[in-house]
């Protein structure tokens, strides 16, 4: 891994080139930040666990037709995957009122939104990421018309898949973060599901309980934070060769 060149490290990942043209490893760390940065913290094994967790829902999401980056898992804390350009924008997709659509709106936090809603936000961390419009986004060129439109459809078919999914293990997907890549392949470019998805960037909430399974867990100090995790990884199957 260390003769590998780095590209780029974020907050909880590091991308490394790889081993073939067109692909880069994505490498999961341990570290957990909040409030844009200003909160940081090592937990232990957080970086096994959403390389695991990340892999399980790609994985499921490529059999129902989602296009995604991921290519296979290489190791505890590495997957392989498709070098994509990355859209800036993260797409948030909510099915419960939580986090900062109840500030924002006065929402009591936990009640049901009347349909999935799905939001853009402008990936810059000096200005906190904005939420911005679609007249943004295209008069600034971050994304085409049609780049929308794919990202909303694939965020809702992702969205009802994944409630599906979570439910059958008694997990409430309150919301989620997706963001998406232009893989270039010859002359054409699809617009595909990049990043990970993992406890770090959905709310989960325990069904019967209401417990939070999720990164809020460590935002909002309620300690357990990988332990919660862990809980997410057994009930989703994908921990049976861990120890
Ligand atoms: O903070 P907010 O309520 O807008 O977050 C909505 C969802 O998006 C949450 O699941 C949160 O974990 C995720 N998110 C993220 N990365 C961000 C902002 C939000 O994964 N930078």
């Amino acid at each position: 891994m260390s003769r590998r060149k780095k590209l780029y490290e974020g907050k909880a990942k590091i991308l490394y080139e790889g081993p073939e043209p067109g692909t880069l490893v994505q490498y999961f760390k341990d570290d957990a930040t909040a409030l844009n940065g200003e909160k940081k913290a090592t937990l232990e094994g957080k970086g096994v666990l959403n390389n695991r967790i990340s892999e399980y829902i790609m994985v499921q999401l490529g059999h129902i037709g989602i296009p995604t980056h991921f290519i296979r898992r290489l190791n505890m804390r590495e997957q392989l995957v498709r070098q994509v350009e990355i859209i800036p924008l993260e797409v948030v997709c909510r099915n419960v009122a939580a986090g900062s659509i109840s500030k924002r709106l006065g929402i009591e936090e936990g009640q049901q939104l009347p349909r999935a809603i799905v939001e853009f936000y402008y990936k810059k961390d000096e200005l906190n990421d904005p939420m911005v419009s679609e007249d943004h986004i295209t008069s600034f060129n971050w994304a085409t018309p049609q780049e929308i439109d794919d990202m909303m459809a694939l965020t809702l078919r992702a969205n009802d898949f994944l409630s599906g999914l979570f439910a059958a293990v008694n997990i409430r997907l309150v919301d989620f973060k997706l963001e998406f890549g232009r893989l270039y392949e010859g002359d054409m470019v699809r617009t595909v599901l990049a990043d990970e998805i993992s406890p770090d960037s959905c709310r989960l909430w325990d069904m019967e309980t209401n417990e939070k399974m999720d990164k809020d867990r460590f935002r909002r100090d309620l300690g357990n934070v990988t332990e919660a995790y862990a809980e997410v990884a057994r009930r989703l199957g994908v921990m049976k060769d861990m120890p």
